[in-house]
């Protein structure tokens, strides 16, 4: 009979590492979930959860020692969407827990002879400068050089996937790194400040009634592409499952305005409502994922259609609306 596989996942009390648990937990894997915050949207069902601050280096070896990892998921991060990375307000703090907590990452790692290691990069590592047209073609993971992310968070991201190279190359850490482009779907910050704008979109849609009218941060033509999160798991097992490093985009292709993407939404409930533009954090003008390269060493990539993904999301997203209003 095969070994039980024992899985670590950091930032399992998150949106991708609740769901990341509940996927290795149906492949029967023994999973321990860490984070400092129980989920907020059902309770973890790793074997064990612990509750700890990852920045914190002893607690972070003492989680790694008592038995040796197969797998750990780094996905711990201080991170959101436009509104919490691109205000600049949380530069200081997100370089700060982020890149202590990737520093604790790889030395348990390596200190503790985990076999291999995942780490969840961003599309925000690629420069600015190749980002300004809304009908962007796709950024190739060559394009992250020369370097000019357009936040401190993607700088952190960027200096974590060389720190963990640096592992692989000088003390053999097997290593496997996603780019992650805007991943989306149930059980995910909706609300807060911290929410990307697939959730935006559908709570303001949610919120307000047929016929009334919704806010946009900008002028709503500025485009991205969105990952329903089973995808982003699927292409994470494989990556792991390969003899391939990366970095690797996980990200669709499907480019949408956010103008487009709030008339899903509203499709989706069957509302008419009008778009009020308003000044907020804007990042990057056009954003897509380029998938040659997952395609030619993974033998897939993502496909499915963004609506597919949104329907449940937005389904989910009203149900939050109508508890939190008390219907
Ligand atoms: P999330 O915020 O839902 O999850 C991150 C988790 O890390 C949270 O539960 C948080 O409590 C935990 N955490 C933060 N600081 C911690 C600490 N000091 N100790 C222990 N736990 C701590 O975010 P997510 O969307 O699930 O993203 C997961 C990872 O993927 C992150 O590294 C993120 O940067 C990366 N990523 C996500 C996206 C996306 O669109 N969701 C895009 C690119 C990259
Ligand atoms: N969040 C949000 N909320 N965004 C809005 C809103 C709103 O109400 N209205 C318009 N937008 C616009 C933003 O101004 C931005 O131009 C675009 O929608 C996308 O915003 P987000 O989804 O919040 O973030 P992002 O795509 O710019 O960056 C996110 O994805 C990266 C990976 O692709 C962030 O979560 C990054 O942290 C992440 O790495």
């Amino acid at each position: 009979m095969n070994k039980q596989k024992r899985a670590l996942v950091c930032g399992a009390g998150g949106f991708i590492g609740g769901h990341l648990v509940r996927r290795l937990k149906s492949e029967g894997y023994f999973v321990r979930g860490v984070d400092i915050k129980d989920h907020e949207f059902f309770p973890v069902t790793a074997d064990e959860f612990i509750r700890a601050d990852l920045r914190n280096p002893v607690i972070f070896d003492e989680i790694t020692r008592d038995m040796q990892f197969d797998e750990l998921y780094q996905l711990a991060a201080d991170m959101g969407g436009a509104g919490y990375v691109f205000s600049g307000e949380h530069d200081a703090e997100v370089m700060h827990n982020s890149g202590t907590i990737n520093l604790n990452a790889a030395e348990a790692a390596r200190k503790n002879k985990v076999k291999k290691l995942f780490y969840s990069s961003s599309a925000c590592i690629y420069p600015a400068s190749i980002q300004t047209d809304p009908d962007n073609p796709g950024l190739r993971e060559t394009d992250a050089y020369p370097a000019g992310p357009d936040s401190d968070y993607g700088w952190e991201k960027l200096f974590s996937e060389r720190l963990y190279f640096a592992y692989m190359r000088n003390y053999g850490l097997e290593v496997h790194i996603a780019r992650f482009h805007n991943i989306f779907g149930p059980y995910g910050t909706w609300e807060g400040g911290r929410e990307k704008a697939p959730a935006a979109m559908c709570r303001k849609v949610a919120e307000t009634p047929d016929g009334g009218e919704i806010e946009i941060w900008g002028d709503g033509l500025q485009t991205r592409t969105f990952l329903y999160i089973d995808e982003c798991l699927e292409g994470v097992r494989r990556l792991m499952n390969s003899d391939f490093s990366g970095p690797v985009n996980i990200g669709s292709d499907e480019l949408i305005s956010i103008n487009d993407l709030a008339g899903m939404a509203m499709k989706i409930a069957g509302k008419t409502q009008s778009i009020r533009h308003i000044p907020g954090p804007l990042g990057v003008r056009g954003r897509s994922s380029e998938n040659s390269f997952i395609q030619e060493k993974l033998g897939w990539r993502p496909t499915a259609r963004l609506l597919d993904g949104m329907t449940p999301t937005y389904r989910w997203i009203a149900e939050q609306v109508a508890a939190r209003n008390g219907k």
